[in-house]
């Protein structure tokens, strides 16, 4: 198991180990082959945190699909319709298409639920989200994940992906705040 770390000016303890997370990883994938075999889905990866999972995740799916990239200004989500303008990449015609959004962490939802009604305007076929964490008990916003990880606690985590201001995100094991 790996050590204690410090980012910037705090220290992080082991909390989920490369192993643990690769197994998530494989089942998720299996479910999503199972669910979406010959519906060949979009993979839209929210970027940055999400890169590391949905890399992971889409080595694993064998069935046809495609993957695209967006990411969200730093002021996205501050109301519902700056969040459009603030969508940067995202050029697939989704129209029709099975859509699975993969995210890094649902914390409060606030991400997402300003995300969802742009996707929604396109009219796809269908919209579910893939994420790597969850915080339950942080949500304030009626999203709904079909494909989790983990559920965690309400707690800062860090790697994988996830950054402590912008550092961390290299680390393959997760870590959380002391
Ligand atoms: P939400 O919009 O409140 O659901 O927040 C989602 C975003 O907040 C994620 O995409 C992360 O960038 C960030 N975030 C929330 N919790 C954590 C954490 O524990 N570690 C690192 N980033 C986090
Ligand atoms: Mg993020």
């Amino acid at each position: 198991m790996s050590q204690n770390i410090t980012i910037h000016d705090k220290s992080f303890v082991p909390f989920i180990d490369a192993e643990g997370i690769n197994q998530r990883v494989v089942a998720l994938a299996k479910q999503i082959n199972e669910d979406y075999a010959g519906k060949n889905p979009l993979i839209l990866v929210i970027l940055n945190g999400s890169f590391m999972f949905a890399a992971d995740l889409f080595r694993k799916l064998t069935i046809e699909t495609t993957i695209s990239f967006v990411r969200l200004s730093s002021y996205a989500g501050t109301s519902s319709t700056g969040a459009v303008n603030t969508l940067l990449g995202i050029k697939e015609p989704l129209t029709g298409r099975h859509v699975i959004i993969v995210e890094d962490i649902i914390d409060t939802g606030k991400t997402l639920a300003s995300f969802l009604p742009v996707i929604a305007q396109q009219e796809p076929e269908s919209v579910e989200i893939a994420t790597f964490l969850v915080k339950p008990t942080a949500l304030k916003y009626p999203v709904h994940a079909r494909y989790v990880a983990f559920e965690i606690e309400d707690r800062f985590v860090v790697g994988y992906g996830l950054d402590y201001d912008e550092l961390g995100r290299n680390l393959p094991n997760l870590y959380v705040l002391a």
